[in-house]
């Protein structure tokens, strides 16, 4: 028997008897599982689907006769490409595959040094994952308020917010459209505050020709299955330009095993990370091959994703333009190219005579889905639980209170038929028309 070198992650050299990474490899029943579970049988055609997934299954016999089964499933090459391939898309230089962005977060957070007592400045409205780990850690979260016509972070309330505690400052692209990331990181810069950019909505998104993500010290994307594109489900990406971490994020990411390094009679050392405050914990926040797989097959149809978007955005915003009472958001310019994850509809209550809440209700009695997405999260238990104060806090986030509760919804944008684009226009536009007429 030829001697051939082990695949599993430590080198063992070759061997005659050599060990595997895979234990019980993929067989022809898991392939088939799989395929059932992407490929469901229509109502319609239940008798069709089982004799067409027995010649699938015949066909893949076939292919197994003159292939072998994936013989790294966890961490290997396609996880390498796909961040080959995000790096070369968002022009940065080092990206990891993540479980998650929430898990990009934290080793962001991680490699900033961050401390309880420090302050981390987010804004008002969010997803709750961009402030798991200060508030896990005991670091405490001040809210920025809203641009009103972005409901992203506002640099100026940002400016009022920082104290000699704060250590970062984390904007939210809210459905893909730019944070004003100038100002954000002249402030953060002139006082060496760290940024995450939480980019959870933005991946293939440009502000004044860089990438959204790209811009401060740490970015995170989200591949979870609502996202423009997915990682089959669940996936995220931490970018970095910093040479001091970029080279790291990979021990970051797998418990800090350092196969570059040994202690004395084993196979690797674990090491600390040399984050911006000393030593470091790492965590394990591994990605599959089988993650890196289908994100890269999107990847390749996300500029045609995000222009589909961006045709039906500019739809409705050209419907929305004329009508008293609709607030459409800001479109595409030479600078400024979301990803148009989310469409942020506003009304203008004083003119519409009801506030958004009228205005979701009727929609829905409708049949045009809207939800807006995102609350201000001191509103919820967990802040209140932690001793945050909802109304000394909501106080100082005047805008973030008067979009949530009375003018922002999103509008549903992909996929849909040109039709049913047509329909919501239509329906928005006649609810406008009613509430206007006291209807
Ligand atoms: C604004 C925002 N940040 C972070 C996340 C978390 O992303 P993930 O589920 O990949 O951890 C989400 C997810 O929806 C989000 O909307």
């Amino acid at each position: 028997m030829p001697a051939r070198a082990s695949d599993f992650r430590y080198s063992t050299g070759d061997a005659v008897v050599p060990w595997a990474a895979v234990g019980e490899a993929p067989n022809l029943d898991d392939v088939m599982a799989v395929i059932e579970f992407l490929v469901r049988p229509r109502d319609d055609r239940q008798a069709d689907y089982a004799a067409r997934l027995e010649q699938v299954r015949t066909a893949l016999a076939s292919l197994l006769d003159v292939g072998t089964p994936a013989s790294k499933l966890t961490l290997g090459q396609r996880v390498k490409e796909l961040e080959a391939a995000v790096c070369e898309k968002l022009k940065c230089k080092y990206a990891v595959l993540l479980t998650n962005a929430t898990g990009g977060f934290e080793i962001a957070y991680r490699f900033a040094g961050l401390r309880p007592g420090d302050e981390v400045i987010c804004p008002a409205i969010t997803f709750i994952s961009t402030i798991l780990y200060p508030l896990a850690i005991g670091a405490k979260v001040v809210f920025a308020d809203l641009d009103p016509r972005t409901i992203n972070m506002d640099p100026d309330d940002v400016a009022r917010k920082i104290t000699d505690r704060t250590r970062m400052i984390v904007p939210v692209h809210i459905g893909g459209y730019p944070v004003d990331m100038d100002p954000i990181m002249e402030l953060a810069r002139e006082r060496d505050i760290m940024v995450l950019e939480d980019a959870a909505h933005a991946f293939g998104g440009w502000y004044k020709g860089r990438a959204i993500g790209t811009i401060g010290d740490f970015g995170a994307f989200s591949f979870h299955e609502v996202k423009n594109i997915s990682a089959l489900g669940e996936g995220g990406v931490l970018v970095t330009n910093d040479d001091r971490f970029g080279p790291q994020l990979s021990l970051a990411r797998f418990v800090g095993l350092d196969l570059s390094k040994q202690i004395p009679n084993w196979l690797y050392d674990v090491s600390a990370l040399e984050t911006a405050r000393g030593p470091g914990v790492p965590c394990n926040h591994s990605a599959t091959e089988i993650q890196a797989v289908g994100l890269l097959s999107q990847m390749r149809r996300l500029d045609e994703v995000i222009a589909a978007r961006r045709r039906n955005a500019e739809y409705l915003t050209q419907r929305f333009s004329e009508v008293p009472g609709l607030v459409p958001p800001p479109g595409d310019t030479e600078e400024i190219k979301p990803t148009w994850h989310l469409y942020l509809l506003q009304v203008d209550p004083d003119v519409l005579g009801a506030d958004i809440q009228v205005f979701k209700t009727r929609l829905t009695e409708k049949g045009v889905t809207n939800i807006p997405h995102f609350a201000p999260l001191y509103k919820f238990e967990l802040l209140q639980r932690l001793g945050y104060d909802h109304d000394a806090i909501a106080s100082t986030c005047p805008v973030a209170e008067e979009v949530f509760n009375r003018r922002f919804t999103h509008l549903p944008l992909y996929p849909l038929t040109d039709e049913q684009v047509e329909t919501m226009a239509d329906l928005v536009i006649q609810t406008a028309r009613e509430l206007r007429a006291g209807e």
